[in-house]
């Protein structure tokens, strides 16, 4: 039994890679002291910046059909008409032919074209932040993925400025469900009325100098809110020069999932077409005056993942640094060391004399490759043959060199 445990001790310190090195054997120097500090240096230094690279996060953009059938679509409307109330109606008609009334209905309130200088500023900061978004979008919208804000630029602040006037405008705000199908949601004079087949909009009572189709485009998005979208129509504002006026905005709603570190769900981008013109009949353009927006859904969704690099490359990554400027390090400060080694002796002794130190410092890195072969090649007898290796080795060094330039000189 005591044998058996005492061979299987002597395997495994066989196998030990480590092997210690006895206190005689080790040799300190100035160029390895210099060279242990600068590679420890160097070590701290690349560690940090791994450790930085690590925390920092990529996103992956990828694109696949849309494959969610059931989904309602929020349409999220916040817009302000220059025309009263009682004069507009707004309501969506799409490709089911469903019944306007099943979509909800937006919130009216009669309130003043003119902004108070609170709101003024405010709407202008969305107007020049968004604009500033919109161009510039491809540059920062990692920043924006990141941010976790929904929503950058705050709500409209209350008017605390009552005007002596009557309201001359009509603010419509909240959200209609709808389906994800082409459709066209759209303000026009009138109030809405349904029919078996569609809708109507009354406007009979309006004179024509009532028409007037200004608008302020304060929210305009699509389903919940989502840091990193932007959405292109907040901030429009159109001064309508004529009363029959059409607005069209064709709209092309792409589905998006977000996935960051500070956000995830569903949502939606769009982006957005503009056009505008006169209704007039005697100049042939034809239709009726309003805003519409013609919406569309894109076949493809967007996924935006945002992702660390895995802890085990990150750890991989660690190892090769401190492990391979180690090694480098040794190897270099060796290589230095000899050709320090060289220099001295050439210089400081005589030339003979330097000849037989300098060779004889060349065999000096030889050694402990072949002390490291004996114990991995024979683990089993290693012991005695380390010893006998390191007691034999040191004649052959003194002598090998002495002996070898003999024959040549
Ligand atoms: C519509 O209303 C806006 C704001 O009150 C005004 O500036 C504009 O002149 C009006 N347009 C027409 C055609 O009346």
């Amino acid at each position: 039994m005591l044998r058996h445990r005492r061979k299987a001790l002597q395997t495994v310190k066989s196998l030990d890679a480590f092997p210690k090195t006895s206190e005689e054997c080790i040799e300190v120097s100035t160029t390895g002291g210099t060279f242990s500090v600068l590679s420890l240096l160097l070590m701290m230094w690349l560690v940090v910046m791994e450790v930085m690279y690590y925390m920092e996060t990529t996103f992956t953009y990828t694109f696949k059909p849309d494959a969610d059938f059931t989904e309602k679509l929020k349409i999220n409307v916040d817009i302000t008409i220059a025309m009263p109330c009682r004069f507009v109606g707004a309501d969506v008609l799409d490709m089911t032919g469903q019944q306007v009334m099943t979509f909800g209905s937006l919130e009216m309130e009669d309130t003043w074209w003119v902004l108070d200088p609170d709101q003024r500023i405010h709407f202008e900061g969305v107007q020049r932040v968004n604009s500033y978004l919109r161009d510039q979008f491809h540059s920062i919208h990692e920043l924006l993925w990141r941010s976790g804000y929904t929503n950058i630029f705050g709500d409209m602040p209350r008017r605390r400025i009552i005007p002596e006037r009557e309201k001359d405008a009509c603010r419509l705000y909240g959200t209609l469900e709808i389906n994800k199908v082409a459709g066209n949601f759209h303000i026009t004079a009138g109030k809405t009325i349904p029919l078996p087949r569609g809708h109507a909009h009354l406007a009979v009572f309006m004179d024509d100098r009532d028409y007037n189709f200004t608008h302020r485009i304060n929210k305009l998005s699509f389903g919940d809110p989502a840091p990193g979208i932007v959405h292109p129509l907040e901030g429009d504002e159109q001064l309508a020069e004529k009363n029959h006026m059409t607005y069209q905005y064709f709209v092309t709603v792409v589905p998006t999932y977000v996935n960051t570190y500070s956000h995830r769900g569903s949502s939606f981008q769009y982006s957005v077409a503009e056009q505008s013109r006169e209704i007039s009949h005697e100049k042939n353009s034809h239709g009726t005056p309003g805003i519409y927006f013609k919406y569309d859904v894109s076949a493809l969704k967007v996924e935006v993942v945002e992702h660390h690099e895995p802890l085990i490359t990150f750890l991989t990554r660690l190892c090769g640094i401190v492990g391979g400027i180690f090694t480098c390090s040794g190897l270099i400060s060796r290589f230095v060391g000899l050709l320090v080694n060289c220099l001295t002796c050439r210089f400081l002794k005589s030339d003979d004399n330097g000849k037989v130190e300098e060779e004889a410092s060349k065999p000096l890195l030889k050694p402990p490759a072949t002390l490291l072969l004996a114990s991995n090649l024979q683990p089993s007898v290693a012991g005695p043959q380390l010893t006998s290796t390191i007691t034999t080795t040191p004649p052959t060094l003194v002598s090998g060199p002495s002996q070898e330039p003999s024959p040549t000189t």
